[in-house]
């Protein structure tokens, strides 16, 4: 790409909207007449409801109704046909009997004309319970443990053939619970238009996806819904499903004959959308001994809720990132009686690497190899699992870049052997790698009389700048500045696209955009005849055939080319710590994210992309862990004066590096995805920097100090 906008990046389309307030999130609408839900959870963990006493709720002042499992309408999609079985498993039913599940699940929802009102007649609603007894810990349940699908099992080669290795280590990995925390929490404004048509102002990652859950919840014609999700604040797979707060506030709205806006507080966000699923994994890794692996097993076994069957496959990693002849994964998981987890930014993998990236380092130490060659030696030129070429993969590029940002030569192969100011001083890195696809998308492209172009497609943006890329596309394929371009997303009736998620839509919605531009200015250079011009004068050819407007919707799809080649994004992650001895505090002093992620489309919001999946990888290293009371089932730690992220303080600078180089077959942008693998291989990459300049192997997550404490000696040493 040639044109000055995209050398330089073009800033965010909506930075301005964003900072001034004038964008506007799915709580900030108010329809006329609009009313105010607020959702009462289960004290208890497991059991059933006995009675449930909402009297006083409903004489409070302004209170409309108060909506629990004994009065609530039949959701029609709740419905068993008659004769067939209840499903054991499925996702969650919103007052659908009086069983208990987990802790915080919705058993009521007040409705009241102010927020307020609402607030303190929920704290008004009280339950009476049967409990049973609860099992909400992994360790004392993995007899429970079963295959997600099939057995669970996939190996390649020999199984456990690492045992037979020269150099060998066996070790477990445990990461906890991490809840998603996007700054905008989950909201909606449900409102009716008539019996059978609903309009929703909701979060979410797609506008059409939640058009289907919708309507296969309340057995309504896709068409009768309309969902608007125009600006998103951070979701990270949080919003890739209708979740029962949704459900609760359409049910609201259709009692009391008002548009309803339910927004969670943040303590619910912990318990209302899902969850990274505390895991437990144990690598055995052998190579011989010039540090050609040998074979790698990989066992991993995370929670789920009992209703649900939350399946990420976090061992595949071992399957895919490495030349190993013999790879064999188990995986598992243990139904708790908690809520179901989801997918949080890089599911399965960043879970899955932070096991195999900490072993590998771990192999490097007992091999005497730096990691980094140790990581080449491996190297897979093919797919390891089918031989597939794959499309691009410039991962020994991204060393190197990674390794020269970082000052990698400085690293000292002996753990704890460098203090700075009464600091230990430590380097680490590992490697992250997501599958990289291309879906069904259309796009609207349309030229105004007046030289504007609108493109259109029902893509949400739930943070990367979506739009700012779209806009990119469309601005190099057209030739026309991104000023005189608008996108508009995030509309149910807009054309296709999915939900933006598993780091797909550039190289998705991104191919639409470019198909319906490509086709628009094919179209006037048809009306300008004598095969046109590279360059038209979109105005003049209007105006010349007399036109209002010209407009054209594409649509792509997958190709044979996804089939033929091993699609996936790389990361490279580069860490330098300094750890307390004393107190244990260990501090990123800086990191370097490479991204083999192809052509970048949009440099500035790519940047903010590594950047920010790097903080949440920082997170996930060092502070994130949700915290449950096993004596009650109930979570301890659900506020952000509790639950620690890292704040400015904890960010170091963080530099991001791009490969920069096209992928030839996954689009014609070249362009692969970058969500995941920005977070993807972070924590194990700071867990190996820990190691380095402590020789503490800290396997648990998150690093806290108190795993690290005391270790003045190393400095007297
Ligand atoms: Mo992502 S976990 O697909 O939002």
């Amino acid at each position: 790409m040639t044109n000055d906008t995209m050398t330089k990046g073009m800033s965010r389309i909506d930075g301005r909207l964003k900072v001034t307030g004038a964008a506007r999130y799915s709580a900030e609408f108010t329809p006329a007449g609009m009313v105010y839900a607020v959702l009462v959870g289960s004290t208890i963990t497991k059991g059933t409801i006995r009675s449930i006493d909402t009297k006083a709720a409903e004489k409070a002042p302004g209170v409309l109704a108060v909506i629990t499992h004994i009065n609530s309408p039949k959701i029609a999609g709740y419905r068993v046909e008659p004769g067939k079985q209840e499903p054991a498993k499925g996702t969650y039913k919103l007052f659908y009997n009086n069983k208990i599940l987990f802790n915080g699940q919705p058993i009521a929802v007040v409705i009241a004309n102010t927020f307020e009102r609402a607030q303190y007649a929920a704290s008004l609603v009280k339950a009476q319970y049967i409990a049973d007894t609860h099992q909400t810990k992994l360790a004392e349940n993995t007899a429970k443990a079963f295959a997600p699908e099939g057995d669970g099992k996939k190996t390649r080669g020999i199984a456990d053939a690492w045992k037979t290795a020269p150099v060998k280590l066996e070790q477990e990995y445990i990461i906890p619970s991490e809840t998603h925390s996007p700054m905008e929490l989950h909201a909606i404004i449900a409102k009716w238009d008539a019996p059978d048509k609903l309009t929703v102002w909701t979060k979410t990652q797609g506008v059409q996806d939640t058009q289907d859950g919708i309507a296969n919840i309340f057995k309504l014609p896709k068409a009768n819904i309309q969902v608007n999700s125009k600006f998103v604040g951070g979701a990270f797979g949080s919003a890739l499903q209708v979740w029962p707060h949704e459900v609760a506030a359409i049910l609201a709205a259709q009692v009391v004959k008002r548009p309803v806006k339910l927004v969670l507080g943040r303590a619910d966000m912990f318990t209302s959308v899902g969850y990274r699923p505390h895991t437990w994994q144990k690598i055995g890794i052998g190579a011989n001994a010039d540090g050609k692996l040998v074979g790698i097993t990989h066992e991993a076994n995370g929670q789920t809720s009992t209703y649900e069957d939350f399946n990420e496959g976090p061992a595949g990693v071992s399957h895919s990132t490495y030349a190993c002849p013999n790879v064999n994964t188990i995986y598992k998981i243990t139904p708790l009686d908690i809520g179901s987890p989801t997918w949080m930014r890089g599911p399965g993998e960043a879970t899955g690497a932070f096991a195999l990236e900490s072993a590998l380092d771990e192999l490097s130490y007992a091999l005497n190899i730096d990691p980094i060659e140790l990581r080449i030696i491996n190297n897979a030129e093919t797919d390891p699992d089918n031989g597939k070429p794959f499309s691009s993969k410039y991962l020994k590029e991204a060393y190197k870049l990674g390794a020269d940002g970082i000052g990698w030569s400085d690293r000292k192969a002996k753990p704890a052997s460098v203090t700075k100011n009464g600091w230990l001083e430590g380097y680490g890195m590992a490697v992250g790698m997501f599958g990289a696809y291309r879906d069904k998308a259309s796009a609207r492209a349309i030229m105004m009389a007046d030289g504007t172009l609108i493109i259109q497609t029902a893509v949400s943006d739930i943070g990367p700048g979506t739009g700012t890329a779209m806009v990119t596309i469309a601005s190099d394929i057209m030739g026309i500045p991104a000023d005189k371009i608008r996108f508009d997303m995030g509309d149910s009736s807009l054309p296709q696209a999915p939900s933006q998620g598993g780091s797909s839509t550039t190289a998705t919605v991104g191919s639409a955009v470019y198909q319906a531009c490509t086709d628009l200015k094919e179209n006037f250079q048809k009306l300008i005849g004598n095969g046109g011009t590279d360059k038209p004068d979109y105005v003049a050819v209007l105006k010349k055939n007399n036109l209002p407007k010209l407009e054209v919707t594409s649509a792509v799809s997958g190709g044979p080319e996804m089939e033929k080649y091993a699609m996936y994004s790389w990361s490279v992650h580069f860490i330098k710590v300094l750890v307390h001895p004393a107190t244990g505090v260990v501090k990123v002093d800086k990191a370097v994210c490479v991204a083999d992620s192809g052509h970048i489309v949009s440099p500035k919001t790519a940047r903010s992309q590594i950047v920010g999946g790097a903080i949440g990888g920082i997170g996930m290293a060092l502070m994130e862990e949700v915290i449950i009371d096993h004596r009650y089932g109930r979570l301890v730690n659900n506020s952000f004066a509790d639950y620690h992220l890292p704040v400015n303080a904890d960010i170091p600078q963080i530099e991001a590096l791009f490969v920069n180089k096209p992928d030839p077959y996954l689009n014609p942008m070249g362009a692969k995805g970058m969500g995941e693998i920005a977070l993807i291989g972070m924590a194990a990459a700071v867990a190996n920097a820990v190691f380095n300049a402590t020789g503490k192997r800290i396997r648990e997550l998150p690093i806290t100090p108190d795993k690290l404490v005391g270790m003045e000696n190393l400095l007297e040493s």
